[in-house]
């Protein structure tokens, strides 16, 4: 009884949450996904722990995908990470540009529609610290595709490690192709204001932008998903 109480009254501070979140992490995910994924906020923040992850942080699941998605994605697991998790450990050395070694890459766990809408109710209760979002941040303005993609691959240089297009683009981070149906824009825009706020010790730099041009560049990847699906 106490500690559901406190849980409750606290779940945003994380001394609280912390001690008591496992308790409320869905059996559904606790028993199939727990051996790859942190159901909860983990303890270490240290570069040695993304080195070890055997898949990405699913304890704020629920701020940061859209719900339609991990219903079909979970039945139909296509790559995110062209280089998988973690990104060093399948590609190539030697070469002058990252090769993925494709046979290092294991499919992902599929999971059948009953499933995968289970799971992706659970997903959707695992919110992370309240303030690891801006909630309403982002403000849907229209950006031509070419001024988003000029600051996108030119001007800020994401596309260093990430693909707008299959094989356009760096390998190690998450496609962006398809990232504007996964994710919420919020999340989008908060994310690439302070990686590290969300994603402790991640490589992804966190650079100086405005409001204006994190905007652009959320419209930008908003966009470009909605353009993948008239295809
Ligand atoms: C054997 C390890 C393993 C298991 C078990 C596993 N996953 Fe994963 N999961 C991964 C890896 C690796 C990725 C990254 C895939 C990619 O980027 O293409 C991933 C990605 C995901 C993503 C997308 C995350 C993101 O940030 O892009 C979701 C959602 C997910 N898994 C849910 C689940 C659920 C739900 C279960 C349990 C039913 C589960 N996973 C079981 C390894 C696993
Ligand atoms: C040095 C490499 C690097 C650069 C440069 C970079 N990113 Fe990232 N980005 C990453 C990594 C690594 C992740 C998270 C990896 C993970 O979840 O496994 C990430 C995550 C993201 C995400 C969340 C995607 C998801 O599916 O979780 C977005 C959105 C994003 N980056 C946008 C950008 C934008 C916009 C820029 C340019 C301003 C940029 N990135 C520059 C490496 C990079």
């Amino acid at each position: 009884m106490k500690p559901y109480l406190l849980a409750t009254i606290g779940a945003s501070l994380f001394a609280v949450s912390f001690g008591t979140q496992a308790a409320n992490v869905p059996e559904v995910l606790q028993s199939k996904c727990a051996s790859c994924h942190a159901l909860t906020q983990p303890e270490s923040t240290s570069l040695d722990r993304l080195w070890e992850r055997k898949g990405p942080d699913l304890y704020y699941a629920g701020s940061k995908f859209n719900k339609d998605w991990l219903v079909k994605w979970l039945q139909n697991p296509v790559k995110i990470r062209p280089a998988g998790e973690f990104y060093r450990k399948h590609v190539k050395p030697g070469t002058k540009e990252d090769v993925v070694d494709e046979s290092s890459l294991t499919a992902h766990p599929e999971l059948i529609t009953a499933e995968a809408e289970a799971a992706a109710n659970a997903l959707m209760t695992l919110t992370g610290p309240a303030d690891l979002v801006e909630k309403g941040a982002f403000k849907n303005q229209k950006v031509t595709t070419a001024m988003g993609a000029m600051y996108f691959n030119k001007l800020r240089g994401c596309s260093a490690c990430h693909t707008t297009a299959p094989g356009k683009g760096g390998l190690s981070g998450p496609e962006i192709a398809t990232a504007g149906e996964r994710l919420q824009p919020d999340f989008i825009y908060s994310y690439i204001k302070d990686p590290q706020k969300i994603d402790k010790g991640i490589w992804m730099p966190k650079l100086d932008i405005s409001d204006a041009d994190l905007q652009k560049l959320t419209s930008y990847i908003v966009q470009l998903s909605a353009k993948e699906d008239k295809k």
